[in-house]
């Protein structure tokens, strides 16, 4: 058994439900899920290698790196009946990776502003060029570069303390686990073929004015999941979670069984 690495908040009791946060973010992202799941499901966020409280990995890394943390965690827990895992962007690829990687232990799935594509070639030349930018200049680099993508436009304007709070989470992130992230991003596999595959509950969650996961694309990902639901909230820009969480919260309750 492989000891986990990673820093996490364990919280509540019942269907273990795992929440794998996005990029360059950590598990506070899922501040306003956790109290409502926490009621009726034990709850692990982990913060994924080099984010928040986690220490980085020595070299490079892949998604599946987080993938088999996550494992390794769920080892350390006692956790073995397979979890509901909710992955919200990049989070959502390392899901992926665990779907791939441990199929067996996957119960659930919600798939968060996410997508299953690979990278273009151009996307991938531009995460290797910002992750020279982010370790010459700071994680500033990729806030300033990111904040007006996660939310929409509307809520860049009505959501000060949103927005300060994610634009804080990004600045305080290590520059080596940014560029070690955007290279793990870069080199993911295309996850397209696994959907047809997904034998588990799905849930996508998408914000209809999310330019990272778009609409269009989280609708062909959910039409290519065998029964899986769609949830689509209007107005709404990348980061859901933080921008609309009463509509996230009321899809998650929905998810695993609370409403
Ligand atoms: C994220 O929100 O996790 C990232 O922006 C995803 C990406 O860059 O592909």
């Amino acid at each position: 058994m492989t000891r986990a690495v990673i820093d996490y908040l364990d919280t509540g009791a019942g269907r273990p439900v795992v929440l794998l946060h996005g990029f360059p973010l950590t598990r506070e992202m899922w501040n306003r899920q956790i109290p409502l799941l926490a009621q009726r499901c034990r709850v692990i966020a982990p913060d994924l290698r080099g984010f928040g409280a986690s220490p980085a990995a020595p070299g490079a890394i892949s998604m599946s790196t987080y993938a088999a943390d996550v494992a390794a965690l769920l080892d350390d827990l006692g956790i073995d009946e397979p979890v509901a895992l909710a992955g919200f962007s990049m989070g959502g690829y390392a899901a992926f990776a665990f779907l791939r990687d441990f199929p067996a232990r996957l119960g659930a799935l919600a798939l968060i502003d996410t997508k299953a594509t690979a990278d273009t070639p151009a996307a991938r030349q531009g995460r290797g060029e910002m992750a020279d930018r982010v370790v010459a200049g700071g994680a500033e680099v990729i806030a300033d570069a990111m904040i007006g993508k996660l939310l929409s436009a509307q809520a860049l304007e009505a959501q000060q303390a949103v927005k300060d709070e994610a634009y804080a989470m990004m600045q305080r992130q290590s520059p080596a686990a940014i560029a070690q992230a955007l290279l793990a991003m870069a080199e993911r596999p295309d996850s397209t073929p696994l959907l047809s595959g997904i034998e588990v509950p799905t849930l996508v969650i998408v914000g209809e004015k999310d330019e990272i996961a778009t609409l269009e694309e989280s609708r062909q990902m959910a039409a290519a999941i065998p029964g899986a639901a769609i949830v689509e909230i209007g107005g709404a820009g990348h980061l859901t979670p933080m921008e609309a969480p009463q509509q996230v919260n009321a899809a998650l309750a929905e998810w695993v069984g609370l409403a």
